[in-house]
C-alpha cells in the first residue's frame, strides 16, 4: 500500500492481534440484538451482505478496539481486561458512522452501500440507536469493578462526539469567505470533539478497567485524542485525494459535497486569491460537477492546503508520542501504539 507521501505502509500486526482478541465478544454482543437491527449491525460491521449472507467484506480497521487493548497493555495489564471497553468503543464507532452517513447523505462506505441506502433511513436510525444502547450495556454489564467509571467516561465521549457532529453540520451552512467563515481553530475544536473524543476514550478505557492510576489514564487519554486529530486530518485528505479503489468512496467525495474540511480551509487561509476561486467553485448549490471538483482539488494543493493537513496530522501524531513517552508505560505496548499512529498518518484507507 502506498501512502500520502509515497511511503510503503502496511497495517501493523497489533490491529489483527487485537481484532482477533475482541471479535468473539463483539459478535456475542451483536447476537443479543433484536433480529432487525442485528442484521443491519452485522452488515455495517462487514460480517454479512444486505440480505444476511455471511461475507468477509472489509469492515473497519479496528483502530478503536486496538487502542483500548493497547492502552490496557501499556499500563501492564493483560489485553483481555480491555475487551468490554474494546467492544463498547467499536459499537459506538459503528453507531456513529451509521448515523453520520445519514447526516452526510453519503451513499457509499467501504466499497458498499451505506446502511441507510441499503435498508432505509428509519431502520438505519434504529440500528444506530441499538448499537449505542448495546455499547453502554456491554460496558455496564461486563466492565467489572471499574465498569461504572468506564461508563461515565464513555458517556462523556458520546456527549462530545454529538457536540462535534453538531458543529460539523452547522459548518455546512456557513460561508467560505467573510467574517462568518469557519476558521482553522474552530475546525480543530470540531475535529477534536467529533473524532478525538472517541479515540481518547478508547485509549483511556482499557487502563480504567485495569484500575490504572489517573496519571497514566490521563496521558493515554490525551495520546488517543491527539491520534484522533491526526486521524481526522488524514480522513480529510483521503476525502479529496483518496483513491476510490482503496477508500471505497467516490473520488473527490468531500469536495463534491462542499464539505468544510481542513485542506480546503487551510488553502483559503494560506492563499486568499485561491480562496476566492475556491469559494466560487464550491459555493452554495447541489453536488459539485466532477470537473469543478478536480479543479478545486488542484487549487487546494497549489495553495498549500494538502501539505498543511499532512503536516497537521504528523504534528498531532508527534504530540501523541510525547504523551506516551512522558509517563512510565510498558515499552512493548508503547511501540505498538507508535506503529499504529504511523500507519494512521501514512495510510491510504
Ligand atoms: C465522522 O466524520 C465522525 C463521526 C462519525 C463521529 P466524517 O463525516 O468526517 O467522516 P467520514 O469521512 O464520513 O468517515
Ligand atoms: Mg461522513
Ligand atoms: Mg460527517
Amino acid at each position: 500500500m502506498t501512502s500520502q507521501t509515497g511511503l510503503q505502509v502496511s497495517a501493523p500486526p497489533a490491529l489483527v492481534r487485537c481484532r482477533t482478541l475482541v471479535e468473539p465478544a463483539l459478535r456475542a454482543a451483536v447476537r443479543g440484538l433484536h433480529p432487525l437491527p442485528r442484521r443491519m449491525a452485522s452488515f455495517s460491521l462487514g460480517w454479512c451482505d444486505a440480505d444476511g449472507t455471511p461475507s468477509a467484506a472489509p469492515g473497519g480497521k479496528g483502530v478503536r478496539q486496538a487502542l483500548a487493548v493497547l492502552g490496557a497493555e501499556a499500563v501492564g495489564a493483560a489485553g483481555d481486561v480491555a475487551v468490554p471497553a474494546a467492544v463498547a468503543v467499536e459499537l459506538v464507532h459503528t453507531f456513529s458512522l451509521v448515523h453520520d452517513d445519514i447526516m452526510d447523505g453519503d451513499e457509499r462506505r467501504r466499497h458498499r452501500d451505506t446502511a441507510w441506502k441499503a435498508f432505509g433511513t428509519g431502520p438505519a436510525v434504529l440500528t444506530g440507536d441499538a448499537l449505542f444502547a448495546l455499547a453502554v450495556q456491554t460496558l455496564a454489564r461486563t466492565g467489572g469493578e471499574h465498569g461504572g467509571e468506564a461508563v461515565r467516561l464513555l458517556a462523556e465521549a458520546l456527549g462530545e462526539l454529538v457536540h462535534g457532529q453538531a458543529d460539523d453540520l452547522l459548518f455546512e451552512a456557513r460561508p467560505w469567505v467573510g467574517p462568518d467563515a469557519v476558521g482553522i481553530s474552530e475546525y480543530r475544536a470540531m475535529a477534536g470533539r467529533k473524532t478525538g473524543s472517541l479515540l481518547g476514550c478508547a485509549t483511556a478505557l482499557g487502563p480504567v478497567l485495569a484500575g490504572a492510576p489517573p496519571l497514566l489514564v490521563g496521558a493515554l487519554a490525551e495520546a488517543g485524542r491527539q491520534l484522533g486529530l491526526a486521524f481526522q486530518a488524514v480522513d480529510d485528505l483521503l476525502g479529496i485525494w483518496g483513491d476510490p479503489l482503496t477508500t471505497g468512496k467516490p473520488v473527490h467525495s468531500d469536495l463534491r459535497r462542499r464539505k468544510k474540511t481542513l485542506p480546503v480551509l487551510a488553502a483559503m487561509a494560506l492563499d486568499p486569491a485561491a480562496g476566492r476561486r475556491l469559494a466560487a467553485l464550491l459555493g452554495p448549490g447541489g453536488p459539485v460537477e466532477e470537473a469543478d471538483a478536480r479543479r478545486a482539488a488542484d487549487l487546494v494543493e497549489e495553495a498549500g492546503g494538502r501539505a498543511f493537513a499532512l503536516a497537521e496530522a504528523r504534528r498531532h501524531a508527534a504530540a501523541a508520542h510525547a504523551c506516551l513517552r512522558g509517563v512510565p508505560l510498558a515499552e512493548h505496548a508503547v511501540g505498538e501504539l507508535v506503529a499504529l499512529s504511523e500507519y494512521l498518518v501514512e495510510r491510504q484507507l
